[in-house]
């Protein structure tokens, strides 16, 4: 890709998993590492973009090229959700590629909990779904885009995440195909905007995968 086609645009991604903390050594998290929100921040960089990476965990190695990126590491669904709604004005394009656990522990305890004093059930609580907000106060110029990492059926669960968030766009990914999904180098998905219509972007790099996607983004009508 030779394109500086993203010039001074300001592109805001969120990366990795989150982590909700039931005592300093125990969360609810998820496999996320961060790698395709990466992709896509240096594909938006190398396009000319002004980009914004707000991670939750992601492998540190990752960080390491992303000198002319902004980052801000967080922790936890709030944490991220304080980020985004503050770097959101300033973004033209905002992809929401992080894993969000849906849920966190109901309590938390300052002190790490005794094997005995952990309960046989868990009380959990929501989390606040970020995107979901972050399209309330969305500009008529702004495009906001999200992620669907599913098993099995991949569209019909993506579509209603498309319109039940108000997003511009989903990336709809398998988490059941050989080479695809978490944690590794490849991806495949179908794209699906708001006008309805699916692009099937097949089994390729994490990083050519960021190049389609940000070309759709752009072709958003
Ligand atoms: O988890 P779910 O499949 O609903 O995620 C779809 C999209 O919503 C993703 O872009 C994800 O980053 C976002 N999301 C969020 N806040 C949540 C859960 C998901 O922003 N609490």
């Amino acid at each position: 890709h030779g394109k500086r086609d993203l010039t001074g645009k300001r592109v805001l991604i969120s990366a990795g998993g989150t982590r909700e903390f039931l005592d300093p050594v125990r969360f609810i998290g998820n496999p996320s590492t961060g790698k395709m929100g990466v992709a896509l921040a240096q594909a938006a960089l190398h396009r000319g973009a002004i980009v914004t990476l707000v991670h939750a965990a992601i492998e540190p190695h990752l960080l390491a090229p992303l000198r002319n990126i902004r980052t801000i590491s967080v922790t936890s669904a709030a944490e991220m959700q304080q980020v985004m709604r503050e770097c959101f004005s300033d973004a033209d394009w905002i992809v929401m590629a992080a894993a969000v656990a849906d849920v966190k522990p109901t309590t938390y305890s300052a002190e790490k909990l005794a094997k005995r004093d952990l309960p046989d059930r868990l009380p959990l609580s929501p989390v606040p779904d970020i995107v979901a907000e972050l399209s309330t106060l969305k500009q008529p110029d702004q495009r906001l885009i999200g992620f669907a990492a599913q098993s099995g059926d991949i569209i019909t669960p993506a579509l209603e995440k498309l319109q039940r968030k108000k997003l511009d766009a989903i990336v709809a990914n398998p988490i059941d195909q050989p080479n695809s999904g978490f944690g590794v180098d490849m991806n495949q998905a179908v794209f699906i905007d708001r006008s309805g219509r699916q692009v099937h972007i097949p089994l390729g790099s994490k990083l050519q995968m960021a190049h389609q996607l940000l070309d759709l983004v752009q072709e958003i009508s």
